[in-house]
């Protein structure tokens, strides 16, 4: 039988084992999909340790990419044989072949590896959504500064150079001067090492005291409180994740005194809910890919099997760029 990584009470790396599972045919609306790589994202260790709750057990991972095996009744958008790649709910990605529903899968252009497609879509279409579609009041222009934290990792990487595309004075901010180097490399325009400046600092520095229109938060608990002083009156926070822990709750009267701030919490999933949407995002990101705009930095490879020193190493800050695993 085909092995996937189960958990059945959550906790440590250590909760995670390779399991026998049956995998059967794909029902209406559903396929079948023979896994060759699949992506680590940190959201892997809040369903895993269960700040974010689900169901157990459970077969962990939201990101893949393989050949499609068997279509269900309905699917039109795929067929046997087809490379294809996906970010999706629910979980069940570190597997080697699952059934799952089509509607957030697509197909992988062939100038695209495996490795590549499973690092890339969790994380390249929420770069997608942040830079295009979550902007400040009056949108981003050219050369307008934009804070980008923890931007030497899988989502943050990507965002350095899609920010530089669009043009945009990304102010990268990293756990380590190494880090740094990699966000500039990448193209942020300044790089902060967070554990040791103080980034509030250094941004109404960098601004000429002005602040950014937004700031991109997944660091959370550590950095909430920095981030809403380094925005302009009517900037945009936008908190999407919490590799350092959740936010605590908010007195909105401080959005009030720091400037009439705006601030949205979003997710991946309300933006591919449906095929369509979850395709135009897809091939705005092919787009960047396939011309060279944004590269898919793979730098760690583990064997499915390995998936808990996977977890020890994204959770310890040990990674850049993203990491797959290997069925
Ligand atoms: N809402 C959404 O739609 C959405 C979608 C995708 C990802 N996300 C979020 O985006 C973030 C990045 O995801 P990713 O998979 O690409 O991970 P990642 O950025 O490769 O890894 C997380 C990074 O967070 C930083 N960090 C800061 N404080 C930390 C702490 N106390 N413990 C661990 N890490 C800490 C570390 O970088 P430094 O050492 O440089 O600080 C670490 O490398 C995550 O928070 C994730 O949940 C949200």
């Amino acid at each position: 039988m085909p092995l996937a990584v189960q958990i059945r009470r959550n906790g440590g790396p250590e909760v995670m084992e390779l399991a026998e599972v049956a995998v059967g045919d794909p029902g209406p609306g559903e396929i079948r999909i023979r896994h060759h790589a699949c992506g680590l994202n940190f959201i892997d260790v809040y369903q895993r340790s269960g700040l974010y709750a689900l169901p157990l057990p459970l077969t962990l991972g939201m990101e893949a990419a393989g050949v499609v095996e068997a279509v269900g009744e309905g699917v039109t958008h795929l067929k046997p044989g087809d490379r294809a790649a996906y970010a999706s709910q629910p979980p069940g990605a570190y597997s080697e072949v699952r059934v799952m529903p089509a509607k957030c899968v697509v197909q992988l252009p062939d100038a695209i590896s495996f490795e590549e497609g499973a690092a890339m879509m969790l994380k390249g279409l929420t770069v997608q959504y942040l830079l295009r579609k979550t902007q400040p009041q009056g949108g981003l222009q050219p050369g307008d500064h934009v804070l980008f934290h923890a931007a030497a990792g899988g989502v943050g990487l990507i965002a350095c150079q899609w920010a530089r595309a669009m043009g945009l004075e990304l102010i990268a901010t990293a756990g380590s001067d190494d880090k740094c180097r990699l966000a500039l490399e990448h193209g942020a325009a300044h790089a902060i090492n967070y554990r040791r400046e103080n980034f509030v600092e250094r941004v109404k520095e960098i601004t000429g005291g002005r602040g950014v229109k937004v700031v991109y938060d997944s660091v959370g608990k550590d950095t909430w409180d920095g981030s809403l002083d380094c925005l302009q009156p009517f900037g945009l926070m936008v908190s999407y994740g919490n590799a350092s822990g959740p936010v605590p709750p908010v007195a909105l009267g401080t959005l009030a005194a720091k400037g009439s701030l705006y601030v949205t919490r979003p997710t991946l999933f309300s933006h591919i809910s449906s095929r369509e949407a979850t395709q135009a995002m897809a091939d705005d990101l092919f787009g960047m890919v396939t011309s060279g705009q944004v590269k898919i930095r793979v730098e760690r490879r583990y064997a499915l099997k390995d998936v808990a020193q996977a977890h020890i190493d994204l959770e310890a800050r040990q990674t850049i760029g993203s990491s797959v695993l290997l069925p």
